[in-house]
């Protein structure tokens, strides 16, 4: 009886994430990280759940697919500073296990961001106090996993869409030097982590020169940035191919390192006045907003396909030049698109479905590497 258990178990690991749809071990998916191990690193951001190891599929699915994971919230302020003075490293020390028993090189996200802060900071108006949460915040996070994390998504969204400054709370109470002065700080404290500059939409010329212009502002100070996120929340049929391939000159030239750390493609309409991933932004549901609640057509499945392999085309161009892709999520069903920027939708950003089904989409990014013909 326990040899049949044994081998129902053998067969149901086998089946997840070769699609569970039939395929023989010949027949067995192809793995993202070993497909493009000659190019980068190809990673997933994830959940607290993903990293409890609560579903079977997703551990096997992430274990087979990933080299490199960013952790979805677990490491963002709110969550790891929820009181002045208080840290709870719990979730985050879970994570660096998880990236361990698994091998999966962690980017860890992220130290200065505007948003999801703790309460005590969000209310913080005075220079000094602000200062010294800032300080401490980085010294103490930094410090702690320098050497567990690869890397540090130090800066988060410091930028408008024209470019200039973005008047968060911290360059209205720290001025503009806030952000030489992450770096400066988080380089003391994690001299073995590498430190990066991370934003949506920063492959738009506008913002893109303002991106450029603060990393070399850091370069002039001394300070070291080792690498830029792009992160690469764009929309079914509207890839911006062409920004995104300057973009990665324009950056490497800066001789750093270029990375895309947030990949999902949205198949929903956008409502109105949603330009970009502030996750701030909330607008409210309709039907006419959640076209594909049941299923997602065939046009749009093949669409989706196309653009990912468009993308993953051009990736492969300058793989010299782009260390790691991250896609925010796993399966679509774990995608913060279903929330974003409107709760409640079904959404279809991601290479595997809710079953963890490999996609059209998969298969043609497979294919660019290994030419197999795929339907
Ligand atoms: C998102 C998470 O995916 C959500 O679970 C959370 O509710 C809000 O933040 N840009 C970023 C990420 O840098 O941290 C955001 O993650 C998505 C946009």
């Amino acid at each position: 009886m326990d040899k049949v258990i044994s081998f129902v178990l053998v067969v149901f690991i086998c089946c997840i994430c070769t699609g569970g749809n039939g395929q023989s071990a010949a027949g067995e998916i192809p793995s993202l990280k070993t497909v493009f191990k000659e190019d980068f690193l190809v990673g997933a951001a994830l959940n607290r759940h993903q990293v409890n190891e609560t579903d079977p599929m997703a551990t096997a699915c992430i274990a087979r697919q990933f080299n490199t994971l960013t952790p979805e919230n677990d490491m963002k302020a709110a969550l790891i500073h929820p009181e002045w003075g208080r840290y709870n490293f719990t979730e985050a020390d879970k994570i660096i296990a998880f990236g361990e028993r698994h091998q999966l090189q962690i980017n860890a996200h992220t130290l200065i961001w505007h948003s999801q802060l703790p309460a005590f900071v969000m209310h913080m108006h005075d220079k000094d106090s602000l200062q010294r949460f800032f300080k401490d915040h980085i010294s103490v996070i930094a410090s702690r996993y320098d050497g567990k994390v690869y890397s540090w998504d130090v800066v988060n969204e410091a930028l408008n869409e024209d470019g200039t400054m973005r008047k968060s709370l911290f360059q209205r109470t720290l001025g503009d030097d806030y952000v030489v002065q992450a770096f400066q700080l988080a380089g003391q404290a994690a001299p073995h982590t590498k430190l990066y500059y991370n934003d949506y939409n920063i492959e738009r010329p506008e913002k893109r020169a303002g991106a450029v212009a603060l990393i070399r502002k850091i370069q002039a100070a001394g300070v070291r940035i080792d690498g830029v996120g792009i992160q690469g929340h764009w929309h079914l049929g509207r890839v911006p191919l062409k920004d995104i391939e300057e973009s990665i000159l324009a950056y490497a030239a800066l001789g750093i390192d270029v990375m895309f750390t947030e990949l999902d493609i949205s198949v929903l309409p956008d409502p109105k006045g949603v330009e970009g991933a502030d996750v701030n932004q909330q607008k409210g549901y309709n039907n006419a907003l959640n076209p594909y609640a049941g299923s997602l057509p065939d046009s749009v499945q093949q669409q989706l396909a196309r653009d990912y392999e468009n993308l993953f085309r051009l990736f492969l161009r300058y793989k010299d030049k782009i260390g790691r892709v991250t896609f925010w999520g796993v399966n679509d069903g774990d995608s913060w698109l279903n929330n974003w920027p409107v709760p409640g939708r079904t959404n279809y950003p991601l290479l595997f479905d809710r079953q963890f089904n490999p996609k059209m989409a998969f298969n043609k990014v497979i294919a660019l590497k290994t030419g197999t013909v795929t339907k």
